[in-house]
């Protein structure tokens, strides 16, 4: 082994970088600041929607959402085609869900307000096999609606990607009460049997190595790292990396998007180097950060929906920020995992079986799957603000 990766491993092994928990705890404030100005500063109706609706989740953070306005009332919404995952996410279906949580969010905000948004998907035709420059959704308000009690948890809402709590259990009605939520045509399942959440426990940590174990599937999260709070204010979208050990181990050049690239396109990458102990250091730390987590699960849910239009996966986003706020009004965490639902070649044993786990038949479409459970309070993820995401 060279003596830089020798020093690199010691490093590594002594900070415990990314496996150590504080790396959402340092947070950018400049970067949360769009947590802050929801709601305020803006009067204009629509204006005042969008301060709320930025704080969506989407996949990887990337926000892909970009607004038009129209005439005095309406807006456009379009998809930020650079924004998409063109590896892990190649037509574009959980861009799109991320597109439906946001207009999720939208609608809300404005009922509010007491207006009510009349939602139209892909006015213009939907796009296939991958998103184009037409039209996402239009966006419509007018007099007459009334608030949703679902709203009061949107400043709370996070995917939480911590270890849950494993002495607390989750119970049928807490999963019947997120089912509950979804109000365009999806439908939630899930599973609190142990044997079942351990299967699915142990497919979805094979999809995470199978995920980082691809060289271009790799290439794509790295490339999306933000490391250290200069980075993340600069860009606050991707993968996030901050808090002290982290800025020091990127000021030394030890921790840096050169240095994970290094380590992906070594012959020999895999799934067999990533496990070898001298293997690949820092994209090991990076698999056993995402791993650790996952091992902390009671429960696991899954979103179908009966068909895959674009307009489907609009609602499917719709529906899953209803779950993750009724999941919050309810104290319960939730985290995607959406490795084994991600259409590339060598993810497709892995695609297949988990639409056998939880019985997704024929034309319905696993639409998400995510752990449930009881997590510790996390601070909330980078945003872009407001007014960056509005077009002419
Ligand atoms: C369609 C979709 C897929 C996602 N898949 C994953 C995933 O596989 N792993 C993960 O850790 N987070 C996943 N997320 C969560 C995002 O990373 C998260 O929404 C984003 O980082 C913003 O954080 P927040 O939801 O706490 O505001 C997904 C979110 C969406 C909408």
């Amino acid at each position: 082994m060279p003596l830089h990766r020798r020093h690199v491993l010691k490093v590594i092994a002594g900070a415990a970088i990314i496996a150590a928990n504080p790396v959402r705890a340092q947070q950018s404030a400049k970067a949360q600041r769009p947590w802050l100005a929801a709601g305020s500063f803006e009067t204009e109706p629509r204006r005042l929607a969008l301060s709320w609706a930025v704080l969506a989740p989407s996949p990887h953070n990337r926000q892909p959402w970009l607004v038009k306005m129209q005439g005095d009332d309406s807006l456009l919404l379009f998809c930020d085609l650079d924004r998409r995952l063109p590896v892990t996410d190649p037509f574009n279906r959980q861009i799109t869900i991320g597109l439906g949580c946001f207009t999720e969010l939208l609608v809300m905000a404005a009922a509010q307000q007491g207006l009510a948004a009349n939602v139209v998907p892909f006015p213009e035709g939907e796009p296939h096999p991958q998103l184009d420059g037409r039209p996402v959704a239009r966006i419509s308000l007018s007099e007459g609606a009334a608030a949703d009690p679902l709203f009061s948890a949107v400043l709370d809402r996070r995917s939480n990607k911590e270890p849950y709590d494993m002495t607390r259990r989750v119970t049928q009605d807490n999963l019947a009460t997120l089912a509950r939520s979804c109000a365009n045509g999806t439908s939630l399942a899930g599973t609190v049997d142990q044997g079942e959440v351990e299967a699915l426990r142990t497919e979805t940590i094979a999809a995470m190595e199978i995920e980082m174990g691809t060289r271009e599937t790799a290439m794509e999260s790295v490339d999306l790292l933000r490391i250290g709070r200069a980075e993340v204010d600069a860009r606050p979208d991707g993968v996030d990396l901050t808090g002290p050990q982290i800025e020091d181990l990127a000021a030394r050049g030890i921790l840096t998007r050169d240095a994970f690239r290094q380590e992906i396109t070594q012959e020999g990458y895999g799934i067999k180097s990533l496990r070898a102990p001298d293997g690949n250091p820092l994209v090991s730390q990076m698999v056993d950060y995402a791993i650790r987590p996952m091992r902390a699960t009671p429960a696991y849910i899954w979103q179908v929906s009966n068909g895959n239009t674009r307009a489907d996966q609009l609602a499917a986003g719709r529906d899953w920020l209803r779950i993750n706020l009724a999941a919050t009004a309810s104290g319960l965490a939730v985290h995607p995992q959406s490795q084994m639902l991600q259409e590339f070649d060598a993810m497709a044993p892995l695609f297949r079986k988990v639409r056998t786990m939880t019985g997704t038949e024929g034309s319905q479409t696993l639409q998400m799957l995510a752990r449930l459970g009881y997590g510790p309070a996390v601070p909330p993820s980078p945003r872009w603000p407001a007014e960056t995401r509005i077009v002419d």
